[in-house]
C-alpha cells in the first residue's frame, strides 16, 4: 500500500481536495441539515439534545483538529468541490465530502463514507466522487479492499455500493451508532474486493 494521502483527483464535474479551513463551516452547515446527518453523523451522542454544542463558535475547534491533520500521508478525506459551470452561483462550491477511512487494523482493507448538500443531491455527484475515489485508493493507493456499509432504509447510499459494484455480504441489526438517531438500524453490509474492483467494469472508471 501507498500511503499517498489525499491528493487532488479531478473528474468531469468535480475537484476532490484535501479539507482546508476555508470551506469546513460550509461543510458543516451541510451536516447540521437532519437529512444529512441522520445516517451519516456516529459519535457525541451526550451532545444530541444540546444545541450549543453543535454551533459553528464551538465546533469551529474540532474542524481545525482536523485540518491539520488532513495533509498527513494516512489521511484519506476529500472536500468535494463542484465546478463553476455546474453550481447555482456559477462560482465554485463545495458541496459535499467523501472518505475512505481506517476500518480494521489492516490499513488496507478500508471503509467508505460520503455526503452530498441536499440541493445537489440526485444528480449523480455522489456516485461520480466515489468512483474517483475507488480508482484512487485502489491503483494508486493500491488498498487490498473495502469493507463498509449503510442503513438499509438509506436507499441512495445502499444505491451506490450496488452501481460501483460491491458485494451486499450481511444485513444486521445494531445499535444505532448515530449521534441523532436512537433505536435499532438494520445495516446492509457491503465489500468490494480488489480482485471484485479489477473484474468489475462498473466500478472502475
Ligand atoms: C447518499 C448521498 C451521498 C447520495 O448523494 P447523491 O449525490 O444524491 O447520489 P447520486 O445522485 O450519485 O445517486 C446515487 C443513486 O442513488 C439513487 N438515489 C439517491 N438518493 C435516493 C433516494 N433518496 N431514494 C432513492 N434513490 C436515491 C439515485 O437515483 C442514484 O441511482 P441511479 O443512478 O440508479 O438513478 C446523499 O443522499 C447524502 O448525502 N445523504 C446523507 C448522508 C449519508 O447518508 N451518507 C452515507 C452514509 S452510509
Amino acid at each position: 500500500m501507498n500511503l499517498l494521502g489525499s491528493r487532488t483527483i479531478e473528474t468531469e464535474r468535480l475537484i476532490l481536495r484535501s479539507s482546508k479551513m476555508e470551506e469546513q463551516k460550509r461543510l458543516w452547515e451541510i451536516l447540521m441539515i437532519p437529512k444529512v446527518n441522520k445516517w451519516y453523523l456516529v459519535g457525541a451522542k451526550k451532545h444530541a439534545n444540546n444545541p450549543k454544542h453543535w454551533t459553528w463558535k464551538n465546533q469551529e475547534k474540532f474542524y481545525k483538529v482536523k485540518v491539520d491533520k488532513a495533509d498527513n500521508n494516512d489521511i484519506f478525506v476529500w472536500s468535494v468541490f463542484l465546478k463553476p459551470k455546474y453550481t447555482n452561483s456559477g462560482y465554485e462550491e463545495v458541496i459535499g465530502q467523501v472518505s475512505a477511512q481506517e476500518n480494521k487494523e489492516d490499513i488496507t482493507i478500508r471503509d467508505v463514507g460520503w455526503y452530498i448538500d441536499p440541493i445537489y443531491q440526485g444528480k449523480g455527484f455522489a456516485t461520480e466522487a466515489a468512483k474517483a475515489m475507488l480508482a484512487y485508493m485502489f491503483k494508486e493507493v493500491k488498498i487490498n479492499g473495502i469493507f463498509s456499509g449503510a442503513v438499509k432504509d438509506n436507499i441512495g447510499s445502499c444505491r451506490i455500493f450496488e452501481k460501483l459494484g460491491f458485494s451486499k455480504i450481511a444485513e444486521v441489526e445494531e445499535d444505532s451508532p448515530y449521534t441523532f438517531y436512537d433505536g435499532v438500524v438494520t445495516f446492509s453490509k457491503y465489500e468490494l474486493t480488489r480482485e471484485d474492483y479489477c473484474n468489475n467494469e462498473n466500478s472502475r472508471i
